[in-house]
């Protein structure tokens, strides 16, 4: 069931249940001290013109509630541009147990700064209750760096890079049953720290020639991870594939709009079909957009009566 609703999402937040929600994105104003209008009456847009105290008593109330809403393994993602991440950091910090930042390269450059860097980087803050939240892996463009550099290895199926199938010693396993040995071609292979996976998915791999046997017989055994196969590169914390609205193809609605794409990642990457995800500040709306796309559930809140009428628009289209 999907929920749209005017309103300050300070009070919003305080109607939704305890550990109701899997995905929580988060873009506030910036506190960038100017105030955004797409339109020239002024109504498309909003305030963004704060000193820090009220800066603060306008986000901290969100993440504390966001916390509760969230559940047990479910993300908040703070978005926030580079220059002011000081106070979200802090804050996210003071509420959450793990924190990871995502690095998103939102333009290429900027040609009318004369006075100072160019600003081309925003951090979404990826934080969570619990040391590992829910995490599906997604996936980046190969690069060229990436792409030439680990595909080196060939064989009849074509150029393949190597993937780990053994444990190091900073991550070695307790489960007995990983400590096993495989014997080719006379030479055994039992590594001290143990295999990644049960001997019986390590042997339908040999059989299948999908493991790697270096030329020296005690060296570690890799599994072939082949370019043709591959869904890209497992995904970093820097994300430089993914175009603003001013230089993609979507057309802007609201000012500092984001691309559906951004959403549908992190939206992929940390909830399943039929999670619900929310957005207290949507703006045009685009978390509900993504969210519906992926087939998952969407809460939005926005303060702007003229946001949430977009809002509607934009998720009531079909996908
Ligand atoms: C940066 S915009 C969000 C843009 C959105 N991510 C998109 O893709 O269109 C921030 C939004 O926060 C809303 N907002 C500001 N204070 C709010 C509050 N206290 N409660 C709910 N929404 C608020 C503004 O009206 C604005 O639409």
């Amino acid at each position: 069931m999907d929920i749209i609703k005017c309103g300050d999402s300070r009070k919003l937040l305080k109607e939704l249940e305890d550990r109701s929600v899997q995905c929580v994105y988060l873009d506030p104003p910036f506190n960038s001290n100017r105030n955004y209008v797409l339109t020239p009456d002024n109504k498309l847009g909003f305030k963004d013109k704060f000193d820090d105290d009220e800066y603060i008593s306008l986000i901290e109330p969100m993440i504390r509630e966001i916390k509760r809403v969230l559940k047990d393994d479910g993300s908040l993602f703070f978005h926030i541009s580079a220059d002011q991440m000081f106070i979200p950091h802090l804050l996210c910090k003071k509420y959450f147990k793990k924190m990871q930042p995502i690095f998103w390269q939102r333009s290429r450059s900027k040609n009318n700064t004369k006075t100072k860097l160019g600003a081309c980087t925003d951090v979404i803050f990826w934080c969570s209750k619990a040391k590992s939240p829910k995490f599906n892996m997604v996936y980046q463009p190969l690069d060229e760096y990436y792409a030439s550099n680990s595909y080196k290895n060939e064989d009849s199926r074509g150029n393949y890079a190597l993937g780990h199938v053994v444990y190091t010693a900073t991550q070695k396993t307790e489960n007995e049953e990983r400590l096993y040995e495989i014997v080719h071609n006379g030479n055994t292979y039992k590594p001290e720290n143990g295999w990644r996976m049960s001997k019986e998915d390590l042997e339908s791999m040999i059989e299948d020639d999908r493991i790697h046997f270096p030329k020296k017989p005690n060296a570690n055994l890799y599994k072939k991870i082949y370019k043709h196969e591959s869904k890209g590169k497992p995904a970093t914390d820097y994300w430089n594939d993914i175009h603003s609205i001013a230089m993609g193809a979507e057309k802007r609605k609201y000012p500092t709009q984001k691309p559906v794409t951004l959403l549908s990642r992190i939206i992929e990457m940390s909830t399943d079909e039929g999670d619900v995800v929310l957005d207290p500040v949507a703006g045009s709306g685009t978390t509900g957009v993504a969210a519906k796309k992926l087939n998952r559930s969407f809460i939005l809140f926005d303060i702007s009566p003229e946001a949430v009428k977009l809002c509607k628009e934009q998720t009531s289209k079909d996908t």
